[in-house]
């Protein structure tokens, strides 16, 4: 494959203290870091860390100018290892993409081979996006609560952010494998989407989050996929059965974590934390196969967006402003 003398890519620059503009300019390959595997993107999604990345979030990216995008699905360009050849189909997430790494919102990434996944054979570059590190971490969080041996028959599983990438995922992906799921509505009532995507019952934001400081509350859920922290996760711990597991990743709401023992000590809950972007390489690539296989989605077009490259800045923009729904995936080809 012939790499081009230049491609596009969405550049973050830092004009004054704090201040951040996003243009989209053209780069060379050799501006991209040493690595292992050139790929071209074809597809990239947008992550809430992404709009952080893209809004100067130090903590996130350290350094600007910089090219965020935690996602990239594509073709192999260029390779120095054997493990991948120039047209192989490729997904990478995780590890540093996007962070302080040159991410998919350009037209080509280089990275190390230890990055890479091969891409499913059931998967198109598009589908494998609308995974990204949601669909990833939404899928992570299921298989860990399997794993820890909730079962369908055990009841109903509460899904917190439910409209958002991970939870829209979490939500569709157990209710395709059986689990009866509760979904948390956020601020705009989506009881249509939550209803479409496989939630068989909705509860809002208020009845989620109990402020009274009982240690623990009536007992509803045989387990839990959290993506916001704080009240909405106390609550969930609070609120299980006997047994029951909640896994954490995320923390829109708030980081903290306003508990006691009880709910571990009387109820033998597990708090299970998700970290997708060190994953080991085995676990990442039994998850992949799953979501290729029996965790398919059918209803993969309910919860996608497709943009074009020009309308990814808009995309964030409405992100940033909490209007986003489901997953957005961005074609980078022209
Ligand atoms: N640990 C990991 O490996 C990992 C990987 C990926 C993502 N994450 C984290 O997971 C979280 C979700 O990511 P995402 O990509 O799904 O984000 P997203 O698409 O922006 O979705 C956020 C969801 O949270 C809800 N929400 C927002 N503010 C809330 C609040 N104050 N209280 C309750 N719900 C609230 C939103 O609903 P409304 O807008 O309707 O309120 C929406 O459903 C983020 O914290 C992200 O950093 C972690």
């Amino acid at each position: 494959m012939t790499l081009p003398d230049e491609f596009k890519a969405l550049v973050v620059a830092e004009t004054q203290e704090n201040q951040y503009t996003r243009s989209i300019a053209q780069k060379k390959i050799d501006d991209l870091p040493e690595g292992d595997v050139v790929v071209q993107v074809l597809y990239t999604s947008l992550n809430y860390k992404d709009v952080l990345s893209a809004t100067g979030n130090r903590g996130v990216s350290r350094n600007y100018p910089h090219t965020p995008g935690i996602d990239a699905a594509g073709i192999v360009a260029d390779s120095t290892t054997e493990a991948f050849k120039p047209g192989d189909p490729v997904i990478v997430t995780s590890y540093d993409l996007g962070m302080n790494t040159a991410g998919g919102f350009g037209q080509y990434i280089r990275v190390p081979a230890g990055w890479v996944v091969s891409q499913p054979q059931s998967l198109t570059a598009a589908e494998a996006m609308v995974y990204g590190t949601a669909g990833f971490t939404a899928s992570l969080s299921v298989w860990n609560m399997i794993e820890s041996g909730v079962a369908p028959d055990d009841g109903d599983i509460l899904v917190s952010g439910a409209t958002g990438g991970v939870g829209s995922i979490a939500v569709s992906i157990l209710s395709k494998i059986g689990y009866s799921v509760t979904a948390i509505n956020g601020v705009v009532d989506e009881t249509d989407y939550l209803n479409e995507i496989g939630a068989k019952h909705i509860i809002s934001i208020d009845e989620a989050g109990d402020t009274s400081g009982r240690p623990l509350l009536k007992s509803l859920w045989a387990g839990g996929i959290d993506t916001v922290g704080g009240d909405i996760l106390a609550t969930t711990i609070r609120s299980t059965k006997y047994g029951a597991a909640v896994t954490c990743c995320g923390n829109v709401a708030s980081a903290d974590l306003p508990l006691n023992v009880y709910p571990f000590i009387l109820r033998g809950v597990r708090l299970i934390g998700i970290d997708s972007q060190n994953c080991p390489m085995p676990i990442r690539q039994k998850i992949w196969q799953k979501i290729a296989s029996e965790w398919k989605i059918d209803w993969l077009q309910t919860i996608t967006t497709e943009a074009s490259f020009d309308e990814l800045n808009d995309k964030i923009e409405l992100m940033l402003q909490g209007k986003h729904i489901g997953r957005t995936i961005i074609k980078m080809v022209d």
